[in-house]
């Protein structure tokens, strides 16, 4: 980074492999604890013999300073992450949900941030009698106090999303984990992976955070707020080394590995899904473009994808047999409610069953 008031900051890039990438960077400070509370998560799944998927949902960012007034974000609501992480959880899969703090989550999501706000639905009444309804939240009948009711448009919908939420916290089958900056996002990933390695092709990966490319390497970061008084601000941001492929090759080699791949240009969506899936050699790309994302999105995979036991060699020969898939919904069916996520994760059930029980075709 350089600017005329930032005279400790350097101009030369370096290109970080994984390894030296975690050698360099700091790992947050609470991953101990994190790695631990999800071993346990992990264990208690394992012992139900039920099926274990890691989401990511929401954007990394990458601080400019050390002490952080500024930072560059990556574009993800969370919509993505938070609304599979609810078809998988009804799919019968634990989850564990690595998201962007104060990002949408599973249920919460339909009542947060703009989208229905929940204070919308209570009302206070000043009534003696508790309401016969079962959604009023106190039953107190001799209190001065106002009771508070809830007065949903749609208490269907609010029932049907209130009854999941709380059969998945008896359940126990969602561990939520937050990151804000790309690098807690890869040690994070990185540590959880490794975690759920234990449990084979029964563990599944679905990436749907919008990683950043570029990051700023600590060493390179102005410890105080970068002063504007000497004119423009030019960055020389590193490359943050890509994860996948260290997620195949060393961290999980046997889980089934879904990644996103976003484009704006949508004559690019299709290329670059099929290079990513040649060059890491995972097992499902999913692109979207970024405003058909909720509507139509394309698998693509090899039509007999790659086993753990596979010859690495031979990816190259079964780049031919590489498929693309559409998943489309309506636009006016999307308007009334229903999500394409319903969709991908039904497909990806579907691929994992099969990925499961053998090398076939899926
Ligand atoms: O949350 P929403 O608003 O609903 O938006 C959802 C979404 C559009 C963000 C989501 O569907 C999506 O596409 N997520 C992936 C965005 C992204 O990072 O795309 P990319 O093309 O930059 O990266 C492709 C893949 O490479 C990603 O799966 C990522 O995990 C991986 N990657 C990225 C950077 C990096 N250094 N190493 C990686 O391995």
């Amino acid at each position: 980074m350089s600017s005329g008031s930032n005279p400790e900051s350097s101009s030369s890039s370096q290109l970080f492999s994984a390894e030296s990438y975690f050698a360099t960077q700091p790992s947050p400070p609470a991953l101990d604890a994190d790695v631990t509370g999800v071993r346990t998560f992990i264990a208690r799944q394992a012992k139900a013999g039920r099926r274990v998927v890691l989401v990511t949902s929401g954007g990394t960012t990458v601080p400019l300073e050390l002490n952080v007034v500024r930072f560059l974000d990556n574009f993800s609501a969370g919509t993505r992450g938070a609304t599979s992480a609810e078809y998988f959880l009804s799919a019968g899969y634990a989850v564990i949900f690595l998201h962007r703090q104060h990002s949408l989550q599973p249920y919460s999501r339909h009542y947060s941030h703009s989208t229905n706000p929940f204070l919308d639905f209570l009302e206070l009444e000043q009534i003696a009698e508790p309401q016969a309804a079962s959604l009023t939240l106190s039953s107190q009948t001799s209190s001065p106090e106002p009771i508070i009711t809830v007065r949903s448009s749609d208490p269907k919908h609010l029932h049907t999303v209130l009854s999941a939420y709380k059969a998945v916290h008896r359940a126990g089958t969602l561990h939520t984990m937050t990151f804000v900056t790309v690098n807690e996002y890869l040690w994070l990933l990185r540590a959880v992976s490794k975690e759920l390695n234990v449990l084979g092709r029964n563990a599944m990966y679905y990436l749907a955070a919008a990683v950043s490319d570029f990051f700023l390497p600590r060493e390179k970061m102005s410890e105080h707020k970068i002063q504007s008084g000497k004119g423009s601000l030019i960055i020389e941001m590193d490359q943050v080394p890509k994860i996948l492929k260290s997620m195949v090759d060393e961290w999980t080699p046997e889980g089934f590995i879904v990644s996103f791949k976003l484009e704006t240009d949508s004559s690019l969506l299709v290329p670059k899904a099929r290079a990513a899936l040649e060059r890491y050699g995972h097992q499902v790309v999913i692109g979207n473009e970024l405003h058909r994302r909720k509507f139509e999105v394309v698998f693509v995979a090899r039509s007999a994808p790659p086993s753990p036991e596979h010859n690495r060699d031979c990816l190259e020969d079964a780049s031919s047999q590489i498929e693309e898939t559409w998943l489309r919904i309506d636009e006016q069916i999307a308007g009334a409610g229903k999500e394409i996520e319903e969709d991908i994760i039904y497909e990806l059930v579907r691929r994992h069953s099969l990925w499961t029980r053998s090398q076939i075709r899926v």
